[in-house]
């Protein structure tokens, strides 16, 4: 297993771990750490993982941001790599093939917010704290919050969230659709291997393709988005899975997934 310096990557059966793991900087994102999170997943993917869960190490952050530190003087190409960079890592989550669920236990600020919302799903602890703080730095968020945000909570709040740069308890945050649950601080970490444990006894190929259908709902008409799904939902049928699936209701037994 590869050896990072600002990132843990562990696994309990199928369920692979990627922690960001920089308490001193409250786990904020420097090149470095982003880099490790692109080779973390490529060992998730090639490990097998059928579901994978983000969080940050230590008591009080999931991720504070991108590097202030780091970012402070950046030319505009400069800050244009580091977009780019920031870009990818949060297409490559949206795009792993398997669920990835986001584990919020402490600030999720400006980066660290864009990380969560690149996620198939998030929960947050009770003592959370959420925002994408960007405008009180004078930028606006760069790593994909401008764009995802507003697909997850509605245009209206939003904005409200990005002109303000508001930082939201997990009560709100959950108001807002921003996370899908809030659980007390001492069971986030059983509650989100509870759901990635049963996400990961699905049939995997299917949860690939509800991903992979899901992720387009928002990117092409209704039309050409139907027969994307009409495509991804005829090409399970003949998988062992599905033949699976479906003998075993008749059979009025459990299914044995791949
Ligand atoms: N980038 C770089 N360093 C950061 C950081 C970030 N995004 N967020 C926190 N840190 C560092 C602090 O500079 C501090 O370093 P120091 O110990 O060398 O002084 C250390 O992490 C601890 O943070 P501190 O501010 O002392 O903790 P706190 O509990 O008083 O406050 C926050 C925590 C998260 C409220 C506060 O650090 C904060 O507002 N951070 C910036 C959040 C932000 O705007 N992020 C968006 C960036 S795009």
């Amino acid at each position: 297993m590869s050896d990072w310096e600002t990132i843990r990557l562990s696994f309990a059966d199928d369920v692979a771990t990627l922690t960001v793991d920089r308490p001193d900087r409250l786990n904020a994102l420097n090149v470095d750490t982003l880099e490790a999170i692109e080779e973390a997943l490529d060992e998730a993917e090639s490990e097998g993982a059928r579901a994978l869960i983000l969080t940050g190490a230590g008591e009080d952050a999931f991720v504070a941001g991108a590097d202030i530190g780091y970012m402070k003087d950046l030319s505009t190409p400069e800050a244009q790599a580091y977009a780019e960079l920031g870009h990818r890592v949060a297409n490559e989550i949206e795009a792993f093939p398997a669920p990835v669920v986001a584990a919020i236990n402490g600030y999720a600020f400006g980066g660290g917010c864009e990380l969560a919302l690149a996620c198939d799903l998030r929960v947050a602890s009770e003592d959370a704290v959420i925002g994408q703080t960007e405008i009180d730095l004078g930028i606006v968020p760069g790593w994909g919050g401008t764009q995802r945000l507003p697909r997850l909570v509605g245009d209206e709040i939003a904005r409200r969230l990005i002109f303000f740069g508001e930082r939201i308890d997990a009560q709100d945050a959950h108001e807002h659709g921003l996370v899908g649950a809030v659980v007390a601080d001492d069971q986030l970490d059983d509650h989100v291997a509870d759901l990635a444990e049963e996400l990961a006894a699905k049939p995997r190929t299917a949860l690939a393709a509800a991903k992979e259908a899901l992720n387009q709902a928002h990117e092409t008409s209704l039309e050409s988005g139907l027969r994307y799904e009409r495509r991804l939902w005829s090409g399970l049928f003949g998988t062992h899975d599905q033949r699976e699936g479906m003998d075993a209701f008749v059979e009025d037994r459990e299914p044995e997934f791949e």
